[in-house]
């Protein structure tokens, strides 16, 4: 099968997701698996270019893959010919730089969520790759989670009738990196280095709102700072400044009122990191990273409230267990392949810059919410 090769600078390729899910678990799974077939019969082959700042950890991330394309010189890798498409996934604050300099230099681009700091900014690079022609996508893994992905499928078989709620449960414990150390990178922490809850999940609940069960129209939103000092990478101590837990609601097309709590201060007695509890007139839901549980109205239970006597209904059996019903790959990897479907092979794809700008904009605007206490509506962007 003749290979067709696609150079893909791959920038922040030593940070979390950058490395695990992005190179390893997507970029190098698909050329595991033998490449991306096409119609036409050639295969798709990324050739990841590795990008970053420290020299030794990048050629020890390329031994250890058999990779010799490395580079700090973000600019020489970008005035490649052989480089078609420019993958950020820095840390926030130094991404819409780095975008920008991709757009110049004419590459497509894909990136992690969000696009940007500001929904000024993050329309701005929207409109920029636009007029300069480049394809653009954003990172939205949840979509293909297979839980979410159940759920979806319930929706689209009609089971919840009218829906009417939704409420979602996210978090755990984050270690303050002092007696145990921190199992997430400490600039999340810190408003001034672009951390926060809101701006790391609301992204996400947005396209998850949007692409399941309508778009948000507006936003109420309360945030706190629960724990005001943390412990850093190298045991230093730093005033936590960016929120840690939100607890927002969102009105949604329809009169669907989702309530999400993210938290970075919670201990989990769920079954699963995230999960949404949908509630419709036929039936509801429970769904979570990977499996989803559904009670239909024919078989709603009909508690009693009384104090005085114990539950008698051990209500969590009373859910079926929806099937998986087909295999699931690794969400980010399914992502890339459809970005890389749409560059080389002109197929469709819906989560471009514009659709990342819709998440940097409802961060913006909970934030606003929780700086003003008010309800803030959500308006349409603009391309
Ligand atoms: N899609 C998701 O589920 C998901 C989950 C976590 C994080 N993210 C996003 O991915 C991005 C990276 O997050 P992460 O958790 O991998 O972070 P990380 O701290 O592990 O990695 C950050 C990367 O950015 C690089 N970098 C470049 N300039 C830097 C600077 N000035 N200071 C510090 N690092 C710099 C680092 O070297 C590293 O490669 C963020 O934008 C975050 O919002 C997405």
């Amino acid at each position: 099968m003749t290979r067709r090769p696609i150079g893909i600078i791959v920038n922040g390729v030593t940070g979390r997701m950058g490395y695990r899910q992005h190179l390893v678990r997507s970029l190098l799974a698909i050329r595991d698996q033998g490449g991306i077939p096409l119609a036409d019969g050639t295969t798709i082959w990324p050739e990841p270019v590795l990008v970053g700042r420290s020299e030794i950890r990048l050629r020890e991330i390329a031994e250890r893959h058999g990779l010799t394309d490395w580079t700090t010189d973000l600019s020489a890798a970008l005035a490649r010919d052989d480089v078609q498409i420019y993958f950020d996934a820095q840390v926030t604050q130094q991404r819409e730089k780095a975008i920008r300099q991709a757009i110049e230099a004419g590459k497509h681009i894909y990136t992690e969520k969000p696009l940007a700091e500001e929904s000024a900014a993050a329309l701005d690079l929207a409109r920029a790759a636009t007029t300069a022609g480049v394809r653009t996508g954003v990172v939205q893994d949840k979509l293909f989670l297979p839980g979410l992905r159940k759920l979806k499928r319930l929706i689209d078989g009609g089971f919840f009738g009218r829906i009417l709620s939704v409420r979602g449960e996210f978090g755990y414990w984050v270690f303050e990196g002092d007696w145990q150390p921190a199992q997430r990178p400490s600039w999340n922490y810190r408003a001034e280095d672009g951390g926060g809850i809101v701006m790391d999940m609301f992204p996400h609940w947005q396209y998850v709102l949007e692409e399941l069960f309508g778009q948000v129209r507006a936003v109420s939103c309360v945030t706190a700072t629960h724990i005001p000092e943390r412990v850093d990478e190298a045991g230093r101590r730093y005033p936590a400044t960016a929120d840690d837990a939100a607890y927002g609601i969102f009105e949604l097309d329809g009169g669907i009122v989702a309530q999400l709590n993210s938290s970075w201060c919670v201990r989990v007695n769920r079954d699963e990191l995230v999960e949404f509890q949908v509630d419709g007139t036929e039936g509801s839901a429970v769904a979570g990273l990977r499996n989803c549980r559904a009670q239909h109205r024919s078989v709603t239970p009909k508690p009693v409230w009384n104090p005085d006597l114990p539950v008698t209904e051990n209500f969590r059996s009373q859910w079926l267990e929806v099937p998986d019903n087909e295999e699931f790959d690794n969400g980010f990897k399914v992502q890339w392949e459809q970005f890389l479907r749409h560059v080389v092979a002109d197929e469709p794809f819906r989560w471009d810059f514009l659709a990342g700008a819709r998440g940097v904009q409802l961060a913006e605007l909970g934030l606003l919410s929780a700086r003003e206490q008010r309800r803030v509506e959500v308006p349409e962007l603009a391309r």
